[in-house]
């Protein structure tokens, strides 16, 4: 063998220990827990032969805790880049079989260099995390990591899109990165985060709760709102992270990637005409609408069991991504609380981030009212939204199918937060507040003087529904620009994003604004 086909040979031999990670014991375990590999899922997650590995032989430099005796190549991490149908990302994947995937300082490095390289080349940067947290031999080292990570996170927020999924533990401080991100992907019953694990949870507060009640999947999901997505399984994860990807540009100054749309744009949708009831208490499914009149009936529902009074979600409308805002009448009425106002703002505040239209859905009867909401500071929650939207860019359309009224009519996308084009469906009753409330307070003492009181209401509501319950109001002031046939929603909204393609619209300038967090 020449010397030269020594050197090959070693680097052969090099990259396949590299790749064997934590060993073929660790391997082994790593599937017994229902798990892939790090390798696996960067796999599973960009375009078949795409992956290029950077920092493969990067080793640690601790020399505590006999950490001196070993040294496995990568460090518990694979990074590198990759396409996902044809377009760069940049990836890292902790790799649980080497030392738990626990963060050294080498490993936060490794990290960084591909998020640096990501903010260079402005294409999106998605984390697979699967750590026991920080390698605990290595101590202020392995947390001055963790923090180059986050400063990193911040300074690409609203840059490039960042995108985590949770496939293992992620516990302790290290769960900020995933919360600095743009969206956040849990693997059910497999994945966890919590600040504070069970043992330490059981010391300080005496409570008994275990890994999966306090920061699992469904948890997150549902009741905390950390993540926006639960998944069944790895493989589904992975998939989700693709076609989440599909409807977001690389970075803040590309525009979303159009998609051919075979779906004809003057669809017309005959039982959009007959969805709203004739009672206005009586409820129909947002989804049906949201279906009726974007592409395919496809959409990527974000958040989908979290504050389900507001469905947020990706779409496409003769092509290019759009993002919907929608009030859901089937949950609480389509309420807005503090949950769903802070919901939809984080979502309304990422699609002006990259340049992604949105469309509103109004069907809105107001705030949750009581001290609940009250004491949780929906005032400020629902400010966040308010913000939201009033410092939005992006091309807004707005279209009201029912109810919007008082404060929750201005929130959602109003002609006043520079709404671009507002349509409403005739069902629409925009007014100051419902005829119950108006009414209630409007003829109070008058009511007392009645005979029936209650049928004077009664005749007092109508009354006010007559002259307010309806769009024209709103549109004899140009508040309301037109008042659409609701089978044509469809064409309307897309003849109206295809006019607002060019829009250009800049705020004053600012280090940044102060939105009430
Ligand atoms: C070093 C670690 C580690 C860590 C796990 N390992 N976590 N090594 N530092 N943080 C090692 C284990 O010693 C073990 O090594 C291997 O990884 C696999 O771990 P197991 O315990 O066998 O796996 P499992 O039973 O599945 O349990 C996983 C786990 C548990 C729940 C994550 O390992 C665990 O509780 N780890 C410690 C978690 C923790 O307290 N982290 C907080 C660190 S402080 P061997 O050699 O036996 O295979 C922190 C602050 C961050 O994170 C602040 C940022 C701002």
């Amino acid at each position: 063998m020449s010397k030269q086909e020594e050197k090959i040979s070693e680097l052969i031999a090099k990259r396949a220990e590299a790749r064997l990670g934590g060993g073929e014991k660790a391997i082994i375990k790593q599937h017994e827990r229902g798990k892939y590999t790090a390798r696996e899922r960067i796999a599973m997650l960009l375009d078949e032969g795409s992956f290029e590995e950077l920092d493969m032989f990067v080793t640690h430099r601790c020399t505590n805790f006999g950490m001196e005796k070993k040294h496995p190549l990568g460090d518990g991490v694979v990074t590198g880049f990759g396409t996902i149908e044809g377009r760069l990302v940049y990836v890292f994947a902790q790799d649980f079989t080497v030392l738990g995937g626990s963060l050294s300082e080498t490993m936060a490095q490794k990290i960084c260099k591909v998020m640096d390289l990501a903010m260079k080349m402005g294409a999106p940067c998605i984390g697979l995390n699967d750590s026991g947290g920080a390698r605990i031999q290595e101590g202020i080292n392995a947390l001055g990591g963790y923090a180059e990570i986050f400063q990193r996170n911040i300074l690409a927020s609203g840059v490039i899109p960042q995108i985590s999924a949770i496939l293992g533990p992620c516990a302790g401080g290290a769960v900020y990165s995933p919360a600095l991100t743009d969206f956040t992907i849990m693997t059910k019953g497999l994945s966890y985060m919590f600040l504070t694990g069970p043992t330490v949870v059981k010391t300080v507060t005496g409570e008994d709760v275990s890994q999966e009640q306090l920061g699992g999947a469904s948890v997150h999901s549902t009741k905390s709102g950390v993540t926006h997505f639960a998944t069944e399984t790895e493989e589904e994860a992975l998939a989700l992270i693709r076609k989440l990807i599909s409807y977001i540009p690389q970075n803040n100054l590309e525009e979303t990637p159009l998609v051919e749309c075979k779906d004809p744009i003057d669809r017309l949708e005959d039982k959009l005409n007959d969805i709203i009831p004739d009672s206005p208490k009586r409820s129909y499914d947002m989804y049906e609408v949201i279906a009726a009149i974007v592409d395919d009936s496809e959409f990527l529902e974000v958040q989908p069991d979290y504050a389900k009074n507001i469905i947020i979600g990706f779409a496409r409308m003769n092509g290019q991504s759009v993002g919907i805002v929608a009030n859901q009448p089937k949950v609480l009425a389509g309420v807005l609380d503090s949950n769903a106002s802070r919901k939809a703002a984080r979502f309304v505040r990422f699609c002006d981030c990259f340049n992604i239209p949105l469309v509103t859905l109004v069907d809105v009867p107001g705030f949750l009212p009581g001290t609940g909401q009250e004491y949780n500071g929906v005032i400020l929650h629902g400010a966040k939204l308010l913000y939201a939207y009033g410092e939005a860019t992006v091309p807004k359309v707005t279209v009201t199918l029912r109810k919007s009224y008082g404060g929750s009519h201005i929130v959602m996308s109003c002609k006043q937060l520079r709404g671009d084009v507002n349509y409403a469906w005739p069902s629409s009753e925009i007014a100051v507040m419902g005829a119950e409330g108006a009414v209630g307070v409007l003829y109070a003492k008058e009511a007392k003087t009645q005979e029936d009181p209650a049928k004077f209401k009664l005749e007092k509501e109508e009354e006010y529904r007559e002259l307010f319950a309806n769009p024209y109001q709103a549109a004899k002031y140009g508040y309301i620009d037109d008042v659409i046939e609701p089978r044509n929603t469809r064409f309307r909204v897309i003849k109206a994003l295809n006019m607002l393609a060019t829009k250009k619209q800049t705020n004053p300038a600012k280090k940044h604004g102060n939105i009430p967090l």
